[in-house]
Parts: C-alpha cells; sequence; structure tokens
C-alpha cells in the first residue's frame, strides 16, 4: 500500500493510543502457562500480539478477544498441548524469541516459524542458551527461523548476555520457569523489565538486583486482571509531530513510563525538547501518565550512544528525523542491533532521510545526520517495517511538499490505527 502525505501545520486535542507492544506479548504468553484465568485489558492491537496470541490457539489455549480486552483460560505449567502444524510467528521477533523459550520448557516437538523478514533475523542468540539449559533447538543453517524446538527436562543455568537484548533475557527466564533450581541471567546493560514485573506479579519467585535477575523453577503462576498501558515506542511518532510541526498542542494519555522504557523522554529534553510529564500511578505494576508536548521551538541536537541507544533502539528512526531538522544535528552510535530489526534500520533511515534532503553518513554501528535540513517531499518507503513507516509518515507531514509512502501498511504490524489517529488530531 502507497500513501500520498501532505504537509499539516500542527497536531493537536488529545489521544489515547494502543496498549504496549512489549506488555501485550508478556501477558498473553504468562497467561497461557497460569493456572486460572486471565483478563488482559488495553492488548495491543497490531498483528504482532495478535500472532502471539494465534500461536497459543495452536498450543491448544483458549482465549477470547472483544475490542481491546482479551480473555484467557490458562492451562497451567503442563497443559500446553503439542500443534499439529508449525507455529507461525508472522513478523513478531518477540512472538519468536520468547515463546521458543516456553517451548524448550514442553515435553513435545514443535516448529516456529515466520515471515521473509523475521526469517532473516538471528535467532543463534535464543539457540545457544536454550541448548544449554538442554532443549534441542535449531535452525536453518542452524541460526535462522524456521526452529524446531523438542523440549523438556531443562536444567537451570546462569547466562550472561552476549548482546543486550530484553527478548533474549525474557526466552532465558521462560524457560527457567520449567528448570528446577534457580536460572540466572545476567546483562551487559540494563533493557526493558516488563518480563520481570509480569512474573513477579503472576506469583514466580524472582529476583533482580544490579543486572543479575534470577527465578526459581518450576514456577506455577496464577492468572491476574492486568491493565496495560499505551505504548510508549507509539506514542513517540505523535510526541515527534508535534515537536516538528509548529502549530502544535498534544496530550497523550495513558502511556506506559516505565524507567526502562521511557530514556526516549530525557533523550529527546536533552535535544532540546519541551515535554510535561504527569505521572498518574501505576497500573500492572508499570508506572503510567499523561505527556504533554508543544511545537514550536527547533531542537538542538545531540549525540545517542552506548547503553543510551539500547534504551532507544525502538525509536531511533523517529529520533533520526527529529535529528535532520535540529539546530546542531545527530550523531548515533552503538547501535549495531539496528541491523537486524524488522528490516536494516540503519540503511533504511539513511535512504529515506538522504531521499528527503538531509545530509548523513552511514556507519556500521549508526550515522551522522547534519542539521538544519528543510525536509523535502520524497518517494518514501517502510522497507516492511512498522517504525520506519511510521517515523516517514511523520517526516512526510513536515516536509516542504507532498511525499509518497510505499508499504505504509507495514504500521499495522504495532499500530493499525496510527494513520486515522493522526488524522483525527491533525489541524
Ligand atoms: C523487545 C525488545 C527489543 C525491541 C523489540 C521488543 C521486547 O528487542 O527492539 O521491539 O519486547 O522485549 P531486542 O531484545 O532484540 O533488543
Amino acid at each position: 500500500m502507497s500513501r500520498l502525505i501532505c504537509p499539516a501545520p500542527g497536531i493537536a486535542g488529545e489521544v489515547t493510543l494502543p496498549g504496549d507492544k512489549s506488555i501485550s506479548h508478556r501477558y498473553a504468553m504468562l497467561s497461557a502457562v497460569a493456572s486460572g484465568r486471565s483478563v488482559l485489558e488495553n492488548y495491543a492491537t497490531g498483528e504482532d500480539c495478535a500472532s502471539t496470541l494465534a500461536c497459543l490457539r495452536s498450543l491448544g489455549v483458549r482465549w477470547e478477544r472483544e475490542g481491546d480486552r482479551v480473555t484467557i483460560e490458562g492451562r497451567g505449567p503442563d497443559g500446553l498441548q503439542p500443534p499439529s502444524a508449525p507455529l507461525d510467528a508472522g513478523n513478531s521477533g518477540t512472538t519468536m524469541r520468547m515463546l521458543s523459550g516456553i517451548l524448550a520448557g514442553q515435553p513435545f516437538a514443535s516448529v516456529l516459524q515466520g515471515d521473509a523478514s523475521l526469517s532473516k533475523r538471528p535467532m543463534s542468540r535464543i539457540i545457544a542458551p536454550l541448548r544449554q539449559m538442554g532443549a534441542r533447538i535449531d535452525g536453518r543453517d542452524g541460526q535462522f527461523p524456521p526452529l524446531s524446538i523438542r523440549g523438556g527436562g531443562l536444567r537451570a543455568v546462569r547466562y550472561e548476555l552476549p548482546v543486550a537484548s530484553a527478548q533474549v533475557k525474557s526466552c532465558v527466564l521462560l524457560a527457567g520457569l520449567f528448570a528446577p533450581g534457580e536460572t540466572v541471567v545476567v546483562e551487559p546493560v540494563e533493557t526493558r523489565d516488563h518480563t520481570e514485573i509480569a512474573l513477579r506479579r503472576l506469583g514466580a519467585a524472582l529476583s533482580a538486583e544490579g543486572g543479575t535477575i534470577a527465578v526459581r523453577g518450576p514456577a506455577s503462576l496464577s492468572g491476574q486482571g492486568t491493565r496495560i498501558p499505551s505504548d510508549i515506542s507509539s506514542a513517540v511518532f505523535f510526541l515527534a509531530a508535534a515537536l516538528l510541526l509548529p502549530g502544535s498542542d498534544l496530550r497523550i494519555r495513558g502511556v506506559g513510563l516505565n524507567p526502562t522504557r521511557a530514556a526516549v523522554l530525557q533523550v529527546l529534553r536533552r535535544m532540546g525538547a519541551r515535554i510535561e510529564v504527569r505521572p498518574e500511578g501505576q497500573g500492572a505494576g508499570e508506572l503510567e501518565g499523561t505527556l504533554r508536548v508543544r511545537g514550536g521551538l527547533p531542537l538542538e541536537g545531540g549525540e545517542i550512544a552506548g547503553a543510551t541507544t539500547a534504551a532507544v533502539i525502538d525509536e531511533i528512526p523517529m529520533l533520526a528525523v527529529l535529528g535532520a531538522t535540529s539546530k546542531r544535528g545527530l550523531r548515533i552510535r552503538d547501535g549495531r542491533e539496528l541491523r537486524v530489526k524488522e528490516t536494516d534500520r540503519i540503511e533504511a533511515v539513511v535512504t529515506n532521510l538522504r531521499r528527503m534532503g538531509a545530509d548523513v553518513s552511514e556507519f556500521p554501528d549508526g550515522m551522522a545526520i547534519r542539521g538544519g535540513c528543510r525536509l523535502r517531499g520524497a518517494q518514501l518507503d517502510s522497507f516492511g517495517d512498522h517504525r520506519v513507516a511510521m517515523a516517514f509518515a511523520v517526516a512526510a507531514l513536515a516536509a516542504d511538499s507532498s511525499s509518497q509512502l510505499r508499504g505504509a501498511g507495514a504500521a499495522a504490524v504495532s499500530f493499525p490505527e496510527f494513520f486515522s489517529t493522526l488524522e483525527s488530531v491533525s489541524a
């Protein structure tokens, strides 16, 4: 789907965005192996979280969905059934990597496959720890989907993550639920801790201190009612649109503000953005609140590197666009992981920014974007990646003439209502 996007003067009003994708995946999977019923409110509406639910159904889990409420009948720790066909994770790396941890704990064989993009993403990062735990797991050429897994009989291990990845951390912790003893994961830098929060809430014995997380197995979890906060990674597209378009004044309500996810707010502030944050308590053990942002002030720019890059990895495409229009420009380093996301996000961002007239140098782990660019209307491409689609839809709103965005439909992977929500607040 190609979409024509015309420049807009501003966005204004108030929006509430769909539930957090990362948190939704986790509660769906954990509720499936918990005992009792779980009701998940504000479950993420994107295709990725639907892929997780579809895989769970193929494992014998009964669930019902009414709008954004999902009710899951937990099957308990030993209740999943062998699937009769390969499980399809679609475009979703989180589904594949986290569900592999659960499947490694099951005494049956399963195959997990994905779409063309997911089939090119590295899986050795979960194959290695799951093999250490005793699962028989293999991938195409030893490292790519589809994955075949024969689980059961796991042993607890101590695993030091070679890459900063919440998906890999979560995969090992989920496998640890089925391994007698204490499974320990050590992370090199802090990554999102939604799995740890959810595991504690559902009754697992989990400790976390200074980057060392330990879970005790075998664990028995209890289903819970959970209201999922809105996705801060989706909110960032609206924050950026408001910052780019001078006539803007936008409020975003109910946004998840978990400190391991909200680093993007500090990065935006360091770049010179004025964003008001009003925390409004906790839902599901996750801080949430309202954001208010006004447009008009040009951003300064700056540098994103080291642990900060890992903390804002999903927001880099949007931050890069803001960098091009900032006064001093933006340098992004230590983001090699961007090359193995839904597409090579360094290449995709550099290509689109250059088409819009920006001056960008590409590095193996990032890019340097010269500031002061007046973005030009252009032929843009999502490269099949939801975050690239939304980042450049926003860039196109701030351009000097209209743009065509090829593959705009990719936004539905995390945020199917993205374009209609944007229209609802467009001046
Ligand atoms: C996610 C972790 C991150 C992130 C992805 C969602 C998660 O991936 O980029 O969008 O829900 O745990 P990595 O674990 O590969 O860093």
